[in-house]
């Protein structure tokens, strides 16, 4: 193993002389410090809290002396296998990866493994894989209940925490659902935590779903593309709301999911006031924040990339220092091959009521981005 590590220390060197004799670099931040190179890998520059995580884990990690080298895929499985094959050729110590397929890793973290880089798998558990050392997330399962909390509080039905409310209307109200990309683990704790709590409405009629669409397999989006959210949408508008019926509400795991929701619904002819649905949404990107303020969708959920950043490099630091990173979960995480040790953050409901409270106070946006 030890000779592994220098083979790998020696062809970094080269690689290092090569791109300052060719005065390229590969990385897109490449900052100073002696604390060595940890390589990050993002999916994708497509949505904005991926951009925030990756700015805040490089800033985190070069604040304490490391070299980062901080890459997008844009949501290409193969440049996101490149992306690390290069780390660990440029000598990457460790490597934070927030994957784009959980499942299509294996082999690239089998040549990390076999270098003795340790592996933090980043707000998405890598599946499938025993070289993942351990995962720093939100609890993804709240987040689904969170979701659903938020619409039946658009409706009436319940407070934010889920309480049911006193004398609530009966309903029936017609209500679609959406859940994220099948390839990424979160989807499905999300959708498992927003069923936990919207199938027993489903159940006894206060919630209708009038597409029949309820399976996970149904109701996914792939690469959670908001463009092919906006089609589905318009698909069960036209099927099965032409009738003069309409939708009072939609579950949607991710805000650029939401906004192909409200653009399909805008161009069926619905308009925020009365009829306009109840919309939920994930990680208080601005524009739904703004969307938010605006009536057109109800509420997101607040995950503090700022925090998360943190975790994943204390989790890093401390395993390079020959040290026990902390968790707060060992049971739930389970990637087809290990339960991964996990650090799991509180993820936080944002309504227009509390935006001054959950992103302004926090410095996440300030209030000129979001009214301005
Ligand atoms: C993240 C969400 C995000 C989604 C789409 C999930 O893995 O946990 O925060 O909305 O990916 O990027």
């Amino acid at each position: 193993m030890k000779a592994k590590k220098i083979l790998v220390a020696a062809v970094a060197a080269g690689a290092l002389l090569l791109t300052s004799c060719a005065g390229t670099g590969g990385g897109s931040g490449e900052g100073e410090g002696g604390g060595g190179l940890i390589g990050v890998a993002m999916p994708t520059k497509s949505s904005e809290r991926w951009i925030q995580d990756g700015d805040a884990v490089k800033a985190a990690l070069e604040d304490q002396g490391y070299t980062v080298d901080l890459q997008y895929a844009e949501d290409d499985i193969p440049t996101q296998v490149s992306q690390i094959e290069n780390m660990i050729t440029k000598g990457a110590e460790a490597l934070i990866i927030a994957s784009i397929d959980g499942t299509t890793l294996s082999q690239v973290l089998q040549d990390a493994a076999d270098a003795e880089i340790p592996v933090i798998a980043y707000d998405r558990l890598i599946r499938d894989s025993e070289n993942v050392d351990y995962y720093a997330s939100f609890d993804n399962f709240t987040v689904g209940q969170q979701q659903a909390w938020s619409v039946l509080n658009g409706l009436g039905l319940a407070e934010l925490d889920g309480t049911p409310i006193d004398g609530a209307p009966e309903g029936p109200f017609n209500i679609e659902l959406f859940a994220g990309s099948l390839d990424d683990n979160n989807a499905f704790f999300f959708f498992d935590g927003a069923m936990d709590v919207l199938q027993p409405l489903i159940d006894d009629g206060t919630l209708v779903v009038k597409s029949g669409q309820t399976d996970i397999e149904q109701v996914a989006t792939l690469r959670w593309d908001g463009e092919t959210a906006q089609s589905r949408m318009e698909d069960i508008l036209t099927a099965n709301y032409s009738d003069g019926t309409t939708v009072d509400a939609v579950l949607s795991p991710y805000d650029g999911i939401s906004r192909g929701i409200i653009s399909a619904l805008t161009d069926a002819g619905y308009a925020v006031g009365e009829d306009w649905p109840i919309i939920s949404g994930q990680d208080a990107e601005l524009d739904s924040v703004k969307a938010i303020v605006s009536g057109e969708q109800y509420a997101t959920i607040f995950k503090d990339t700022r925090e998360l950043a943190q975790v994943a490099v204390d989790m890093a630091v401390a395993l390079l220092n020959d040290e026990e990173p902390e968790t707060n979960n060992t049971t739930d995480y389970d990637n087809g091959v290990k339960i991964v040790p996990s650090f799991l953050l509180d993820p936080v409901i944002v309504v227009k009521d509390n935006i001054t409270q959950t992103l302004v106070d926090t410095g996440y946006w300030t209030e000129e981005e979001i009214n301005g």
